[in-house]
């Protein structure tokens, strides 16, 4: 059976980025593609940054591929996560060999391998912000059900990776109502499933997260500490060029790269792709078209181990020409 999947380029490389994506992917699953408009062009074209047919699209669709939006993203993706109830965003933070020289960076780290699990759709984000005379104000909305579903999407994760630890992220010390209700149902509901919870105040999590990322596997953290974490872990690993997302909930799927929409080197042909690739590659392996998605990775890793990469991993290759060369790499490891 094709597979219906929505495409949303957005704005700045997210067009360019999507665009190597759909080159790579288009041979190995058999798919309609439909393309649907959102972000600040969009708004500008038709004064709506996410138009309903759009959004009926992604209802509609098996998945979601997104590119980035510009300054209308939390019009766009936050609301996107809130409309399909996108709960989870898995943030996996995986190295290849080779990018450590590649980089030139010393703290890039070709060994790490862990995952951030992000509550996805409340917490700092949940969008409900006011002015009273001169003061402002968001609210922290952290519930029980929010929590156990995302802690739930934690412990699968670990049962998945064969590991018996789930690392809680939170700050209960200070804001001991929200970020405590966290905790406490994450450990309820990692204890029940058997395996062992281990938890950091955050602000220790970013310290550690750089000199001894061996000490993650399984991350769960609120929406708004998972956002910058996942940014900051995407530094370990080559840059955000490198970080794939998936935007998970119990129906539908979104996958998207970390970054966002490079208003700085859009336009340039010279996006690093690998981001978007692998936020395809979650997306096929959440269809449970394995073979196609581990054919995909492996073909990213031959990429980078044999410097055909962008610049900003210290490569002179275009955007399609990473493309072209893992679509041909995928390609011959599935037939
Ligand atoms: P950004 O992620 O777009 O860029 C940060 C830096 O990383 C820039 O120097 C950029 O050139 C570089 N970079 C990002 N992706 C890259 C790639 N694939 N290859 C090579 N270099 C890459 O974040 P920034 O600059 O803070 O935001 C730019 C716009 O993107 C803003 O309008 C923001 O609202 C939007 N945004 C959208 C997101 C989304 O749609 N999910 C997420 C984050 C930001
Ligand atoms: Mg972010």
């Amino acid at each position: 059976m094709a597979y219906k999947i929505a495409v949303i380029p957005g704005d700045g490389i997210g067009p360019e980025v999507i665009e190597a994506a759909l080159h790579v992917i288009e041979p190995l699953i058999d798919a309609e593609f439909v393309e649907g408009e959102a972000g600040d062009e969009c708004a500008e074209k038709h004064g709506d940054p996410l138009p309903e047919d759009t959004l009926e699209l992604c209802h509609e669709a098996d998945a979601i591929l997104f590119g980035a939006a510009g300054e209308t993203a939390a019009d766009v993706i936050v609301r996107l996560r809130q409309e399909l109830d996108l709960y989870a965003n898995i943030r996996p933070v995986r190295g290849f060999p080779g990018l450590r020289e590649l980089t030139g960076e010393p703290y890039v780290r070709d060994d790490v391998d862990f995952v951030i699990v992000r509550e996805n759709t409340e917490g700092l984000y949940s969008g409900i912000e006011g002015r009273f005379r001169d003061t402002a104000y968001t609210l922290r909305i952290i519930t029980e059900e929010g929590t156990r579903r995302i802690a739930e999407v934690a412990c699968d994760l670990a049962e998945e990776r064969g590991s018996n630890t789930v690392t809680c992220v939170h700050k209960a010390n200070v804001m001991r109502e929200t970020c405590g209700l966290f905790r406490e149902v994450c450990k309820e509901v990692v204890e029940s499933r058997g395996l062992e919870f281990e938890e950091y105040y955050v602000d220790a999590a970013a310290m550690f997260m750089i000199t001894e990322p061996e000490r993650f596997d399984v991350v769960v953290t609120p929406n708004m500490f998972g956002d910058i974490l996942s940014d900051e872990a995407a530094a370990l690993v080559g840059g955000l060029g490198l970080a794939p997302s998936g935007n998970v909930g119990d129906r539908h799927g979104l996958f998207e790269p970390v970054h966002g929409s490079a208003p700085d080197i859009a336009g340039k042909g010279i996006a690093n792709p690998f981001a978007t690739i692998l936020s395809a590659v979650m997306m096929l392996e959440w269809l449970g078209e394995d073979e196609a998605a581990e054919a995909v990775r492996e073909a990213v890793g031959e990429a980078i181990r044999e410097g055909v990469v962008t610049p900003d991993l210290g490569g002179d290759k275009k955007t399609m020409e990473v493309a072209e060369f893992v679509r041909e790499a995928a390609l011959n490891r599935v037939q």
